[in-house]
């Protein structure tokens, strides 16, 4: 199925408004399923890892919810899909008073990292990336430095996203500091199989695939894969619950977090884009999933 596929990856483009992001090759596509009971199967260039960048908003998402709660988050960033590009400003200014829509827009997920628990920013990022390394099951997980100084040397639209949230109160603290506590978040490296057991986490309402605790309560489950439908995949959402139809979560590296419920979790990177910042490859193999296995869950 991925060498059907591959061909579709020289119609994209690897991102480079980050500039270390492109160093990617276009040509690669891999993918990685985990199943509930703790199954692996994998698929092409899986040895490689990839920066979390956007699926990281749905990470720190579960787990500022739950460590501080559905009132706080929601006083911060609504609920709704924006149909705006991931960095889009313009709502900011519409809304009264002002509120991202949603946490997977950059807004929002930046307001989201401002209240990741921790005394130092320091503390916060150890806290993020040790629950990442929890739902991986406690694999070393370490943030990619070159990528996060690139994108904090380049993150214009993002401080302004920051300075804007910073005057109407949705954000406190230091601009500065949060976008260097973001970029390293949105940096943090992971491979396939590692998304994949998310995604299976995911599948089973939080659920560890192996070991059957709980890592992350089943309300968060629920609300982080409701946001994965309606924007998990930017102003692509739509489009991509009627062509493939489950919950999923994309980043410009390449990397799309998928689930399918009470069935698998599923990992893919291929770092050449479509238009709207989606892994091209990554897309269609989903696509050729839907059809093959069924797993439309509408
Ligand atoms: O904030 C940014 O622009 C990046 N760190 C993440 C954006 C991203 O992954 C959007 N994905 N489609």
């Amino acid at each position: 199925m991925i060498d059907e596929v591959r061909s579709i990856t020289a119609l994209g483009k690897v991102a480079n408004y980050i500039p270390a992001l492109a160093d990617g090759r276009k040509t690669d596509l891999a993918v990685s399923v985990c199943t509930i009971d703790g199954q692996y199967f994998q698929a092409g260039t899986v040895e490689k890892s990839f920066t979390l960048q956007s699926i990281s908003k749905v990470l720190a998402l579960a787990f500022v919810l739950d460590i501080k709660g559905e009132e706080e988050v929601f006083s911060k960033v609504g609920m709704e899909p924006s149909g705006d590009p991931y960095y889009s400003i313009s709502k900011l200014e519409f809304t009264n008073p002002t509120k991202p829509f949603n946490p997977m827009i950059n807004a929002g997920a930046l307001a989201i990292t401002s209240l990741l628990p921790g005394h130092s920013m320091k503390k916060k990022l150890e806290n993020f990336i040790d629950y990442v390394s929890c739902l991986t099951g406690n694999r070393k997980i370490e943030y990619n430095e070159k990528v996060a100084k690139s994108e904090f040397t380049t993150s214009f639209l993002n401080r302004s996203l920051l300075y804007y949230m910073k005057q109407f109160g949705v954000i406190e603290g230091n601009v500065e500091d949060i976008i260097d506590l973001y970029t390293k978040q949105c940096a943090v490296e992971i491979d396939c199989l590692q998304l994949a057991r998310i995604g299976a986490i995911f599948s089973l309402n939080g659920q560890d695939p192996e070991k059957r605790n709980q890592l992350i309560t089943k309300r968060t489950a629920k609300i982080c894969k409701a946001f994965m439908v309606t924007c998990g995949m930017y102003n692509a959402s739509g489009e991509f619950a009627i062509k493939v139809g489950v919950p999923a979560k994309s980043g410009v590296s390449g990397g799309i977090l998928a689930v399918v419920p009470n069935r698998f979790g599923i990992g893919i990177f291929g770092p050449a884009l479509d238009q709207r910042g989606n892994s091209i490859g990554g897309w269609k193999l989903l696509e050729k999933m839907a059809d093959q296995f069924d797993i439309n869950i509408f």
